[in-house]
């Protein structure tokens, strides 16, 4: 069953120490925002901080995971790296802590790519993960101020930073990423699309 304590003492023991903590400010981060946004806090801190529980200190590790747990990766997983620890995030949330709330499942599985169409939970655990304190890039203050506001918008906003630095850095975007991004185009510039 889920219990915060014992989420820390799991995370405590297979993530490195940049990455527990870093859980540790996303959940508070998600929580912020499930405040303000009217979504349920309980929800916004099982999922943030157990977005990355399923990122171990190494590769090997992380895709031995994979194969005792018998989690069948997308060709999308297969193909980039980054991408397993959603899936393996999500088992961990229902099979280790016994999470069977939907949305919370989709809120980790989804919080490295987004998607169209994604709940309030959803968006908000994706935007607290790019704006946790310990995160530093141009515009990153504009983000923290709009999230308060317009979760639509700031995911937009986010989605074209990532694509951006995916771009640049010669790194694999995902599908539902460019899917997601148009999406949100449409959704947050309606009118102003020619
Ligand atoms: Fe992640
Ligand atoms: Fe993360």
């Amino acid at each position: 069953m889920y219990e915060l304590e014992k989420v820390l003492e799991f995370l405590r023991e297979n993530l490195d120490e940049f990455r527990y903590g870093h859980s540790i400010r996303v959940m508070e981060t998600a929580v912020e925002l499930a405040h303000i946004h009217g979504v349920d806090d309980k929800k916004a801190e099982m999922a943030g901080i157990l977005h990355d529980s399923g990122k171990w200190k190494s590769r090997e590790k992380t895709l031995q995971k994979v194969q005792d747990w018998g989690i069948i990766l997308s060709e999308e997983e297969r193909a980039e790296y980054n991408l397993v620890h959603g899936a393996l995030s999500t088992y961990i949330a229902k099979n280790i802590f016994g999470i069977e709330e939907e949305d919370v499942l989709n809120a980790i599985k989804n919080h490295i790519t987004g998607r169209p169409a994604m709940s309030d939970l959803e968006k908000i655990v994706y935007i607290a993960d790019m704006i946790e304190p310990a995160r530093n890039y141009e515009f990153i203050d504009d983000f923290r101020a709009m999230a308060k506001v317009d979760l639509d918008r700031t995911m937009y906003e986010i989605l074209n930073e990532n694509l951006a630095h995916l771009i640049r850095n010669d790194r694999y975007i995902a599908g539902t990423s460019l899917e997601a991004r148009n999406y949100y185009l449409k959704i947050t510039k309606q009118g102003e699309i020619k």
